[in-house]
């Protein structure tokens, strides 16, 4: 089968891509580079001595999206271009809506056009907002506390919308935790552009004398330790995850929603310490005050998706440390090395 995989290059997707070739599929990658290189793409095929077909283009460019499906017999996309800073997006409001939202309507309105009608869609658990108990199932009510977590909630309303409209459609809303680690061959990883925002590529980025010290952001939440709880997930663990929800898209199910976590959550010093064994040295680490927005804890109910995916995480938290400090020892510039 062929796949349209959109930001194909990222880090979610070309972990994702790796195992659509192993699996045997056609791989075609749409991305506009905004946040990620093509030399990820050139490791892809490296790891899985397979060749993908790599576009460069943005989602909201019709022209663009209207020759893809033209020149490829597309059967069904996963769709995980957008931009997914929650601080840029406080700042940039209009940018995220339109990159997250009307990308996502542009790309519904071909995929249309061209009675292409597979989706999986690339949501989070920021969905959830400050749950109300743990863990989390997939009938808790969701909110959004900023533009970013606004737009993952309207684009699964708007393909709730599009799906009671039309039932032809087969559409998986799959809400990701937290996407941690990176591929065992060290080849492909997280590189974020900037600054890291998230725990992991700060401690990574710590542990190879990039930063000096990492900020735990609050330690009187009412957790185990008072540090933050995260439902961290094996991005081969979540990549797999898509594989299944595509299996289940040519079942004809309609609109299906999944967490993608593992059940179990960590606190920040429990990362730093996982961490710590992972490179054999200290994380230096200083409490901070809370970071806003943040909640105390969160973690997923995955038993939806194991009925009804057969899909589980299987890595365990040592997979996760040793696999990012593998990716980012060896290229501690990322994919500009
Ligand atoms: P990423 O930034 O590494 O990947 C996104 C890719 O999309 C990038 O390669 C970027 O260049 C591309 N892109 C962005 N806008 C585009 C556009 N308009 N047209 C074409 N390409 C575009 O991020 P990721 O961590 O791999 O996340 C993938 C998806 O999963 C995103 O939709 C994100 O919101 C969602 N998600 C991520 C997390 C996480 O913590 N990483 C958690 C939940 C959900
Ligand atoms: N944290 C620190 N210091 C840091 C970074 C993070 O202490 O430098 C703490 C946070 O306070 C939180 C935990 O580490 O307790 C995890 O924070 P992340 O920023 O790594 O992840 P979040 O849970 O805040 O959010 C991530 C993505 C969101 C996504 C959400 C659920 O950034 O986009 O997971 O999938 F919506």
């Amino acid at each position: 089968m062929t796949i349209l995989v959109t930001g194909g290059a990222g880090y979610i997707g070309s972990h994702t891509v790796v195992e659509l070739l192993n699996e045997g599929h056609e791989v075609v990658i749409l991305d506009n580079l905004s946040n990620a290189s093509v030399t990820a793409l050139s490791r892809v095929e490296q790891i899985t001595q397979k060749s993908l077909t790599f576009y460069q283009g943005d989602v909201l460019n019709k022209a663009f999206l209207q020759k893809v499906f033209t020149d490829h017999p597309i059967h069904s996309v996963i769709h995980f271009a957008g931009l997914k800073a929650v601080g840029e997006s406080v700042e940039q409001p209009l940018r995220y809506y339109e990159n997250n939202v009307t990308g996502t309507l542009t790309l519904c309105e071909i995929m249309n056009e061209f009675n292409v009608k597979n989706l999986v869609f690339s949501s989070s658990a920021t969905v959830y907002g400050d749950p109300a108990s743990l863990p989390i199932t997939e009938d808790f009510p969701t909110s959004a506390t900023n533009p970013y977590g606004q737009s993952k909630l309207m684009v699964e309303n708007i393909l709730s919308d599009l799906y009671q409209a039309d039932n032809t459609w087969n559409i998986a809303r799959l809400r990701y935790f937290n996407p941690v680690g990176a591929h065992p061959s060290g080849l492909i990883g997280e590189d974020p552009n900037d600054i890291p925002n998230n725990l992991m590529p700060f401690i990574s980025q710590v542990a190879v004398g990039k930063r000096d010290k990492l900020s735990v952001f609050g330690n009187d939440y009412n957790t185990h330790d008072g540090t933050g709880v995260r439902d961290y997930i094996h991005v081969v663990d979540l990549a797999r995850g898509h594989l299944q929800a595509l299996k289940k898209l040519n079942t004809n199910p309609g609109l299906v929603t999944y967490n993608l976590g593992t059940g179990q959550g960590y606190s920040v010093l429990e990362m730093i310490h996982a961490f710590e064994l992972a490179c054999q040295k200290p994380i230096p680490y200083q409490i901070a005050s809370r970071r806003s927005g943040d909640i105390a804890a969160c973690y997923a109910a995955p038993q939806k998706a194991l009925t009804e995916l057969n899909w589980q995480a299987s890595h365990t938290l040592e997979d996760m440390v040793m696999s990012s400090w593998h990716w980012q020892s060896n290229n501690p510039n990322g994919y500009s090395d």
